[in-house]
């Protein structure tokens, strides 16, 4: 079925009864651009969701709780059904308010998605996206590897996006995905990338004050993220079930092709707001790291990664990302400045309060300023949803695909320096020709892993031995 539930019918009613929106639409065909519908009184937002898992589901959740409304879910997609009906059934219940979330009573009456616009397979995306009108919202939160793919047929349907992070993880993808952001741009669609940090109040308060002088020039930041096993990090040998291509997407933090491991996927959000509250991406990269205790674990991932980022202006951003049991446990970021220092993260991606300081020991006794944030507005996940829906309905710019790029790059840099042990600069990790999942947008549940094993296990980075790619080929 490639029709939503409000059907062409009324579609063509509604733009029939407008006179501003018909004169828009004859832009469509002019200018190939997508006319500012949703403006009007009772119009709809449809979304179809892409990728039903974890954040699929949580994003789905902040779509539906954008005020002022209307949105409705009206169609889904994944490869597994069984996360559909997970997903569906997780949207439609009442939670109390968790970090990505505020509190609410169930979504059921803004979800109309019967079993004919539930698609499962490598093209349900396609059919998802079939069943939205030009100017309607798609979410992409499937591993990153699809999401150039995925966002390639939502600009080619004229749909706004919003899509995860990492958006990358090689060169290839990376330089494919700036091209289409021009192209949504030239399409006057808006893409939110889901870097939730820019929309965190207390982050978006600290990146005012430094752009003010508050701490004069940056010249140090560090970022850390050491914690336990995570996520889908470290695995097991395939068990022979599902497919082994269905089984790497289910345990995509295990595999470089799948989502950049855990450097790209679990340290992107600080890396991307020391960047952002600096004013710039880093120009080179060297790093170390290494895998320990490592078991039966299959993964390409390293347990340790130390990454030394230098900016244009000499700047430094230290990064220290650990994923080990019983080891210190670190989760924040700090910045440095000649007229003092600050708390950008306190834990987690972004979390407050943030604050500054005199001097560089961020003693109390000298703290400046603190940050505070409204009661509605203390989950960046859902501030990011409003924002992006505002700028939907009142036709403001909102494109977010060249930070979400670079920041994906930025981490592939750091990941391909320590995985080689090589210096990479930002410039040739964005022009490197290695792909690492090429031709997916043609895959089908038959198809075989991009990634193979071999005597019970896959490559893995060997650094200062293998330094022209990331792993033995
Ligand atoms: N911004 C954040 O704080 C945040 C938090 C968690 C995850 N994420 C990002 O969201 C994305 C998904 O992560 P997750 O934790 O939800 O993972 P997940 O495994 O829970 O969900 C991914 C879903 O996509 C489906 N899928 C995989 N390939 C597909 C394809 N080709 N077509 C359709 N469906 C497909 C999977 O079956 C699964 O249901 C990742 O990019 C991750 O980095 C962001």
């Amino acid at each position: 079925m490639s029709e939503s539930s409000r059907g062409n019918t009324s579609r063509r009613e509604f733009l029939k009864d407008s006179g501003r929106i018909a004169a828009a639409a004859a832009t469509v065909t002019a200018a190939g651009t997508v006319p500012h519908v949703h403006a009007a009184e009772n119009n709809i937002l449809q979304v179809a969701l892409i990728g039903c898992g974890f954040r699929g589901t949580g994003a789905t959740a902040n779509a539906l709780a954008v005020e002022p409304g209307p949105m409705k879910l009206v169609a889904v997609a994944d490869v597994f059904p069984s996360r559909i009906e997970t997903s569906l059934r997780t949207l439609a219940r009442a939670v109390a308010a968790r970090y990505d979330r505020l509190a609410h009573d169930g979504y059921q009456e803004q979800i109309d998605v019967p079993q004919e616009r539930q698609f499962v397979g490598f093209d349900a995306y396609k059919k998802a996206l079939d069943c939205l009108q030009p100017g309607d919202i798609a979410i992409l939160t499937t591993p990153p590897a699809f999401r150039w793919a995925h966002f390639d047929y939502a600009v080619q349907k004229g749909v706004h996006v919003f899509m995860e992070k990492p958006v990358t993880a090689d060169g290839p993808t990376s330089r494919r995905m700036l091209e289409l952001g021009k192209q949504a741009e030239a399409k006057n669609l808006k893409v939110g990338v889901g870097l939730m940090s820019r929309h965190a109040r207390n982050l978006q308060q600290l990146h005012q004050r430094v752009r003010d002088g508050e701490l004069g020039e940056i010249l140090l930041m560090r970022g850390y993220r050491m914690h336990g096993p995570g996520g889908s990090a470290f695995s097991e040998p395939w068990p022979g079930t599902p497919s082994e291509l269905l089984w790497q997407i289910q345990r995509f933090h295990s595999f470089i092709w799948a989502s950049g491991g855990v450097y790209n996927d679990f340290y992107i959000h600080i890396i991307d707001h020391c960047c952002w509250l600096k004013g710039a991406w880093p120009v080179t990269a060297h790093g170390l790291g290494g895998r320990h205790y490592r078991g039966s674990w299959v993964d390409q991932n390293f347990d340790s990664y130390a990454v030394e980022y230098t900016f244009h202006d000499g700047a430094k951003l230290f990064f220290n990302g650990r994923c080990m049991p019983g080891a210190h446990f670190n989760f924040s970021s700090q910045l440095h400045g000649t007229r003092g220092c600050a708390i950008a993260s306190r834990v987690n991606d972004c979390g407050g309060p943030s604050s500054t300081y005199a001097g560089h020991t961020f003693d109390g006794a000298q703290q400046r300023w603190q940050s505070e944030i409204p009661a509605a507005e203390t989950s960046p996940y859902q501030n990011h949803w409003n924002a992006l829906v505002a700028a939907i309905r009142e036709d403001r710019p909102f494109n977010e695909v060249e930070e979400g790029v670079m920041a994906s790059v930025v981490g592939s840099m750091g990941r391909k320096a320590a995985h080689t042990a090589t210096e990479i600069t930002l410039d040739a990790m964005l022009n490197s020709p290695d792909e690492y999942a090429p031709g997916l947008d043609q895959w089908t549940l038959d198809s075989p892993a991009p990634l193979q094993m071999v005597e019970g296990s896959y490559p893995v980075p060997m650094p200062g031995i293998v330094t022209d790619r990331e792993y033995p080929m």
